[in-house]
């Protein structure tokens, strides 16, 4: 694809309330037929915040993706996270009213548990959590520790995330400050007032029934139960959304619990290649991605790529071209801006 439109207009900087999407400037992604996208940023109050620290949160995106949902009609009664690790962007759209309800589904059992026990049984978890010591040996034990009860999981999934390095809860990571305790200390992310108060927003959020269910099982499993969930309640056609997030290509054996290989990366995206469902999708521009999901695979697909938002001064903020790209089938996209080659010069 040519870029010659995509250098012309420089991207316009932007204050924090401005939108920024999707200018279409001088990006270099312009050149993968990625259409900026930044979305308009709402601040989210520290409570309604995921309770879980999680490797490639995707909070950032939440802006970029309330904008492609509130393009389209009719407003998605059900969102479905069948990768929801710390759930932030269900969360996020949830609080800034993007979407009414949402689904939460995740193949990793602590993680699964976690979000279970949250939702339905939270004042043991809170109480537990509380009674708990954030020490080295405690997290020692916790590893070690190979639980069978949901109530376990969950606090297992708590305690690690939040003790262990970049809130990972499998592979090798160690303890935050490592057993030297010597720069940072283990319990220097583990603010139980705070996590108090997110788990509770959480479980308002359920008893609202705008988290309306919780599902362990792969995506494949938890896209049935949501077709079920769905079909179930009789709402509008179209207005059940998945958004999906699968693990990181590079490095993804290493931070999450559950691998997912090329094989698995083919999988989906061949399932979303036939799907009449609406779907968006959050990726590392990788080139697996950038091919799976390629103009010429799938022509019907909007593509977009997310920048970060940089503050420059202290006044402004400028948006630079990010590593995510987003990329969905949902027939509009934000404001009719068209695609890259549609720009001016
Ligand atoms: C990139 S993380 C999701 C992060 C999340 N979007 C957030 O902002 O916190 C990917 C998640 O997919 C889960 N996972 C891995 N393989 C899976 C599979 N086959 N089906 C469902 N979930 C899976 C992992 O346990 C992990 O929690």
């Amino acid at each position: 694809m040519s870029a010659g439109p995509m250098t012309a207009s420089p991207i316009r900087a932007a204050s924090l309330n401005e939108p920024t999407s999707p200018q279409l400037g001088a990006s270099p992604v312009g050149m993968e037929g990625l259409i900026p996208l930044a979305g308009v940023r709402r601040p989210l109050p520290l409570n309604t915040l995921s309770p879980l620290r999680y490797p490639g949160s995707k909070r950032r995106m939440i802006p970029a993706i309330a904008e492609l949902i509130e393009a389209n009609v009719p407003a998605p009664e059900l969102l479905v996270e069948p990768f929801c690790g710390g759930a932030s962007v269900s969360l996020g759209l949830l609080e800034i009213g993007a979407v009414k309800r949402v689904l939460l589904a995740d193949l990793d059992p602590l993680i699964a548990a976690f979000w279970k026990v949250a939702t339905t049984d939270t004042e043991w978890l809170i109480a537990a959590m509380r009674r708990e010591p954030i020490t080295v040996e405690r997290w020692d034990y916790w590893r070690a520790l190979k639980p069978t009860g949901a109530r376990n999981r969950a606090l297992k999934c708590l305690f690690l995330n939040r003790t262990t390095f970049s809130g990972i809860i499998g592979g090798n990571a160690g303890p935050i400050g490592g057993r030297a305790q010597l720069n940072y200390k283990i319990d220097c992310r583990f603010d139980m007032n705070g996590i108090e108060a997110r788990l509770r927003h959480v479980r308002k959020l359920a008893d609202e029934g705008r988290i309306v269910g919780v599902h362990e099982g792969r995506w494949e499993d938890s896209i049935r139960v949501a077709l079920d969930v769905h079909a179930a309640r009789g709402w509008r056609t179209k207005s059940l959304v998945f958004y999906m997030d699968p693990p990181y290509i590079e490095k993804a054996g290493g931070i999450y619990r559950r691998s997912f290989s090329e094989r698995h990366h083919r999988a989906l995206a061949e399932y979303l290649n036939g799907s009449g469902e609406r779907w968006i999708l959050s990726y590392d521009k990788e080139p697996l991605v950038l091919d799976l999901y390629g103009a010429d695979k799938m022509p019907e697909v909007r593509r977009f790529a997310v920048p970060h938002t940089y503050t420059m001064t202290g006044t402004r903020s400028r948006p630079v071209p990010g590593r995510e790209v987003l990329f969905t089938n949902l027939p509009q996209v934000p404001a009719a801006r068209g695609r890259p080659d549609d720009t001016e010069s």
